[in-house]
């Protein structure tokens, strides 16, 4: 979507993951001030989204939106203005139709959705100050055109208020998985691609759930020719630090979601995270991978069913290569130089996680353990021709 943000995927924090509805504002202002000294402001994860169930299910006489007085007793706008006076960003969640996700399985009844308020509430959200606005879609019903008609009225509604606000939809949530299927970048600028990530490698589902590591990168990465500035796939908020899986897939799970251009949105708890965690989450050369200017997802340039090859273009000129080792033993993957779409005879290779740095005429290979991804940014090389070239966009609108 060409509104001015997300020119490169989205950091913050968003509380759902850890917290579910038990949210109040003393606990965003703890997290706004520990993304601050942990030095995660700084590195990028600017975004603290407040997810479900942080609105009173009445709207006021007028019809306006308004926030759980218990929850949130000094109000959205001052809110908004805590975060901001420390140089982070403020995002809001709600659903277009008569329930949030919440709503949905009853914890917490009431209806609020947007639908028929767009612009009166997307008036409401300029001014407390968001920055963000996740639309969840809570309902099951609805056709993708049902979909597209009804995001792209809020998508109208945030663009006339004249205040930047990044646009997050969930086509996905209590539906027929549609967000795979289409290419939603002229409507929104970010869109989930899959149902709801948990702390798990592996869950068995791609079309349910709750998806792990392993299932959200099947589903998305086929769909990098619709990432782009203004646009990116997002295969859910991250559960770095969650539990439920060993550090090298936790390592895994964040070099993957670099790689794939997805929103780095931590899904932790902040004020309580482990070295491990804050070490993965902090990794630079991945952060700057992933946030490389030209916007690319990395496309899939080798998979023989275990060792799979990703390749994202930078934009200058270096290729960042994943070496992902889906299977339950450590293995050699390898790749060239010019099957990551680079032509020359002498590159140096730096080992994203360890900082080591080799040359090579060409050969790009590592010993993987399971489950483990090892990234390189790969330098020295002039792209080769177009013909032969990693494309990052392309396709059409819709993949059906
Ligand atoms: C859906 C979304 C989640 C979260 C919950 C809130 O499940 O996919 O990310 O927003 O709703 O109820």
């Amino acid at each position: 979507l060409e509104n001015g943000v997300a020119r490169t995927p989205p950091m913050g924090w968003n509380t759902w993951n850890t917290f579910g509805c038990n949210i109040d504002e003393t606990l965003i202002k703890q997290t706004a001030d520990a993304l601050v000294s942990s030095g995660m402001r700084d590195l990028g994860y600017q975004y603290v989204v407040v997810d479900d169930c942080w609105f009173d299910p009445n709207r006021d006489q007028a019809g306006n939106i308004q926030a759980n007085p218990s929850r949130f007793p000094g109000g959205m706008k001052a809110l908004g203005d805590y975060l901001h006076a420390r140089g982070l960003k403020f995002g809001l969640y709600q659903a277009p139709l008569d329930r949030t996700c919440a709503q949905y399985f009853g914890a917490y009844p009431g209806a609020t959705g947007s639908q028929g308020h767009e612009v009166q509430d997307a008036r409401q959200f300029a001014a407390w100050g968001v920055d963000y606005l996740k639309y969840d879609w809570c309902s099951p019903t609805g056709t993708i055109d049902d979909q597209v008609r009804t995001f792209a009225k809020m998508r109208d509604a945030l663009a006339a208020t004249g205040r930047p606000i990044l646009y997050s939809i969930n086509p996905n949530s209590i539906h027929e998985k549609t967000g795979p299927r289409r290419d939603w970048g002229d409507v929104a600028n970010i869109w989930r691609t899959t149902e709801d990530i948990t702390n798990a490698w592996n869950t068995g589902q791609t079309n349910g759930y709750p998806m792990g590591i392993q299932n959200i990168v099947d589903v998305n990465v086929p769909l990098a020719g619709y990432a782009r500035p203004g646009q990116f796939n997002d295969p859910d908020m991250m559960v770095v630090g969650r539990g439920g899986m060993n550090d090298t897939e936790m390592r895994s799970h964040f070099a993957l979601w670099a790689v794939m251009a997805a929103p780095l949105i931590a899904g932790n708890d902040i004020r309580n995270m482990n070295s491990a965690t804050s070490t993965i989450m902090k990794n630079q050369n991945l952060i700057a991978i992933n946030q490389d200017p030209l916007g690319l997802q990395a496309v899939q340039v080798g998979n023989d069913g275990t060792r799979r090859v990703l390749a994202k273009r930078l934009s200058n000129g270096d290729v960042a290569v994943a070496l992902f080792n889906q299977g339950g033993t450590t293995t050699t993957i390898s790749t060239t130089a010019s099957a990551v779409g680079l032509n020359g005879n002498s590159f140096t290779l730096r080992d994203a996680w360890t900082n080591a740095v080799t040359t090579t005429t060409g050969t790009i290979s590592a010993s993987v353990p399971s489950h483990g991804t090892v990234v390189f940014r790969v330098s020295g090389g002039t792209p080769a021709p177009p013909a032969t070239r990693i494309q990052g966009a392309g396709s059409g609108r819709c993949l059906d």
